[in-house]
């Protein structure tokens, strides 16, 4: 009924809204008075971690795309190498993991089938397991050393959305927790990350109260049988994220692409009117967001439309964005918690103006639980 969802059409719309509490509630009681980081369920000693050479991710579907962004931060900020890999893959191609290694399983449910097989794979050749995770007593923690759970409350929609926030939310965490034991020299910047973090949920406030510009957008697109999405860095799992949520729901081709490699392939697909998104990130003392002007230029003069996200204030992007959609000003690995914002409307709206089922797309379950 519409009371169930906050007199929204569907769950998805009303999980996307909700996302500036969940964030909020995952990052309840998580910094001390004195400035440091507790994560006190995740039940790993600090010698565990200190000793830990490498960590894997393993996930499925938009969980997986938590992990990609999971790996830049946890990189940048502890220094431990990361791989990222899809579950349905990890055991298959015998992976190097010991006792040294940290296997990190994200995943809403719980029970996605080839999930859980690859954590007792990993646990089988003594990784230590932690997993991140939406709901309480389901098979993936249950299974694993060590548990972060993730406060989305219940998801309904298929599709996930404040789950993959929430994911994103517990993967900063526990970089910065690394980072606070191992003492690396981003130790010193964890109190001024949390507070960027704890701002989130306003900017995310920001983002959700131009949602009728994004839905207008949508509209437009009614009529496309294919969406490129264009990230770096942070910004490619977005990216790939967006255009996840647009095959899901609207059942259109939909592909997302790291900027850096159109060259090498991609921009044969641009043709007059493709709608290019592209996800850009903030302008920092790197060259990133240079090289991501030059890409979007590249497509343009090729004949995309291109609907670029952009921070506030980023004028040098006007030239070349078709349309323009605003974010809020972060760092950039913090970017995708408002970046996903606007291309989940899409995706819903998109999805709502063809007349598909929002919550139940075709085809697809909200937990899979075969291999
Ligand atoms: C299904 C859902 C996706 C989800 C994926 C992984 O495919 O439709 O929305 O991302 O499973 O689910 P998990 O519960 O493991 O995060």
């Amino acid at each position: 009924s519409a009371a169930e969802k906050d007199g929204h059409d569907w769950f998805m719309r009303k999980e996307i809204f909700e996302q500036p509490r969940a964030v909020a509630d995952s990052l309840i009681g998580r910094r001390t008075a004195r400035g440091q980081l507790q994560l006190d369920e995740m039940r790993l000693a600090d010698e565990e971690i200190r000793e830990l050479d490498k960590i894997i991710i393993i996930a499925c579907g938009t969980s997986f795309y938590a992990g990609m962004v999971a790996k830049y931060a946890i990189e940048h900020w502890t220094r431990t190498p990361v791989e990222v890999e899809l579950a349905s893959e990890f055991r298959y191609r015998d992976p190097i993991v010991d006792n040294t290694t940290l296997v990190v399983a994200i995943s809403q449910s719980g029970e996605t089938a080839d999930t859980l097989q690859a954590i007792r794979h990993a646990r089988e050749q003594r990784a230590k397991v932690l997993a991140i995770c939406n709901t309480n007593g389901s098979s993936i923690p249950r299974e694993s050393d060590a548990v972060i759970y993730t406060h989305a409350g219940p998801e309904i929609g298929v599709a996930s959305t404040k789950g993959f926030l929430t994911q994103l939310v517990a993967c900063y965490l526990l970089a910065l927790y690394i980072a606070q034991v191992k003492g690396t020299r981003f130790g010193d910047e964890i109190d001024e990350i949390m507070e960027q973090l704890e701002e989130i949920p306003a900017h995310i406030d920001t983002v959700l109260a131009d949602a009728d510009q994004v839905y207008e957008l949508a509209r437009e697109h009614v009529s496309t049988s294919s969406v490129l999405f264009l990230g770096r860095h942070a910004g490619y799992p977005v990216a790939l994220e967006g255009a996840l949520k647009l095959k899901e729901l609207a059942y259109i081709h939909a592909e997302g692409f790291a900027a850096g490699e159109l060259k090498h392939g991609p921009i044969a697909l641009i043709d007059e009117g493709l709608p290019v998104l592209c996800v850009v990130p903030p302008k920092g003392r790197d060259q990133l967001h240079g090289k991501m002007l030059s890409g979007i230029q590249e497509v343009r003069a090729r004949g995309a439309r291109t609907i670029c996200l952009a921070e506030e204030g980023d004028t040098s992007i006007e030239p070349y964005a078709d349309v323009l959609l605003r974010l809020p000003k972060v760092p950039v690995l913090l970017q995708p918690l408002v970046a996903i914002i606007p291309l989940q409307l899409f995706a819903c709206e998109l999805a709502t103006a063809l007349g598909h089922d929002v919550d139940q797309p075709r085809n697809l379950a909200k937990s899979v639980t075969v291999e």
